[in-house]
């Protein structure tokens, strides 16, 4: 029976099947660590059904399933897989560290190298580092608290900011989030800031806004310059912290996407490829707020405690500050416009096929997000109501059976190893999937 005669369900159900096959080595190593991990894993983002794929080895962007079968890696570990899987340079940055001895438990040589080439690149006064962007955003909020001596926190509905300060909608918080005081908004909703900036309950007590410039997690899709300039005249009229979440944004522009939009927070948040593919976050901005972290002050102000036993770790210091010199102005550029062509490539493809309406693309350079469902105007939050899939998933498993692999959730990072022949196999598989399944689109 031909692919056009069958439906949806059907070609998911026969694609399930030749997954499962396909790949007895991960099905049972999956299997095993279910009976030690809830659903064999220990980040909930891996999880795909019926079981996820077990890597044993990767290079450059082709990763290595348990199973032998390569995928080219358009995924690049949620972003933070900037460099590939094995870059020459971060390779022999690390080995020389693990040759040298780690655990310190001291100040080691790096870090302050480090912290200049990330207050540099993205114009921060101060900086600290921590484990992880969950971290830096957790100890941003505790800051603008400490700072402003206020309560309430603004987030945006779709936005995410770690596994504890997730936003999906307007209405609907992540029962796991840290209890602040937190108020949700509407993305890209300017009256909505208007109203806001003329409750004095709510700006008397706002001590901080946190905002991604483009919601990773919510679609790729991006707040408009007005929008971020009327965020920035609310924190300025109310004394509260202005905070840009770049722990994703931040590759999209070599100052980050802020300095692409020229609007400046207060405080910015980083994390994922920074250290090369090791573990990292940061926060930094103002001196005048970072100073709470200054023990040797002798201005009589408030000190706090930022601790974290692997804050300075020499792997990720020594292979961040390498990280940091391989990624030239030229190398991040180039890669962003890999990615934009791409998207609009693909884009094009969906309006060949005549199911722009059904499948679309969004994002910024190197970023990007494929919808399946009910293209409307709104946002993220307004679209996901409307999503389809089944169709989503069918697409994953389609690429998956022809070597590339991606986010179950059809989300792309490239890499600065990509080059126009990946991004053709990409679009070759799509467009071959639309011969195949356009007809289960319409
Ligand atoms: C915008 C944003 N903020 C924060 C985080 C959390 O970072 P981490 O996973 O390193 O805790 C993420 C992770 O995807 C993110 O996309």
């Amino acid at each position: 029976m031909t692919s056009e005669l069958r439906t949806l369900s059907e070609g998911l159900s026969d694609a399930i099947s030749d997954y499962v096959s396909s790949n007895p080595v991960s099905k049972s190593n999956h299997d095993k660590a279910s009976e030690y991990f809830p659903a064999g894993n220990t980040r909930s983002v891996l999880y795909t059904s019926p079981f996820p794929l077990t890597f044993v080895s990767a290079t450059g962007i082709t990763l290595t399933s348990a199973d032998g079968s390569t995928y080219l890696d358009f995924l690049s570990e949620y972003t933070a897989g900037l460099f590939g899987h094995s870059n020459e340079r971060i390779k022999k940055a690390i080995q020389d560290v693990v040759e040298g001895g780690w655990v310190l438990g001291g100040i080691g040589q790096w870090e302050g190298l480090f912290a200049q080439r990330i207050c540099e690149r993205f114009g921060l006064q101060r900086c600290r580092f921590t484990n992880s962007g969950t971290e830096a955003n957790l100890m941003t909020i505790a800051v603008a608290k400490a700072v402003t001596k206020r309560k309430k926190i603004l987030v945006f509905g779709g936005g995410y900011h770690g596994s504890v300060l997730a936003f999906p909608d307007v209405d609907s918080q992540s029962p796991m989030n840290v209890p602040h005081d937190f108020i949700v908004g509407p993305y890209n909703d300017i009256k909505y800031i208007k109203t806001l900036q003329e409750d004095p309950t709510t700006t008397g007590d706002l001590a901080a806004i946190i905002v991604e410039q483009m919601q990773g997690a919510g679609g790729c899709y991006t707040a408009s310059n007005d929008f971020l300039q009327s965020l920035r005249a609310l924190a300025d009229s109310t004394g509260a912290i202005l905070v840009f979440d770049e722990v994703m944004t931040s590759r999209l522009h070599p100052g980050g996407l802020q300095a692409r939009n020229g609007i400046k927070p207060d405080m910015t948040t980083l994390g994922k490829y920074l250290a090369g593919g090791s573990s990292f976050g940061c926060f930094g901005g103002k001196e005048e707020i970072m100073r709470v972290f200054n023990e040797a002050r002798s201005d009589g102000g408030s000190v706090l405690s930022h601790a974290g036993t692997f804050n300075n770790n020499v792997i990720s210091m020594r292979a961040g500050c390498v990280a940091m010199e391989i990624l030239t102005d030229e190398v991040l550029e180039n890669m962003n416009k890999l990615g934009a062509g791409m998207r609009e490539k693909l884009n094009n493809l969906f309006v060949k096929y005549g199911v722009q309406e059904k499948v679309w693309a969004t994002g910024v350079g190197s970023l990007m997000a494929i919808h399946f469902g009910e293209r409307k105007g709104g946002e993220w939050t307004e679209y996901v109501k409307a999503r389809n899939k089944s169709a989503e998933e069918l697409f994953w498993f389609w690429m998956i059976k022809n070597g590339v692999y991606l986010a179950r959730r059809c989300f792309v990072a490239l890499t600065i190893e990509h080059r126009a022949e990946h991004i053709e196999q990409f679009l070759n598989s799509t467009e071959e999937f639309l011969e195949a399944w356009s007809h289960v689109l319409q």
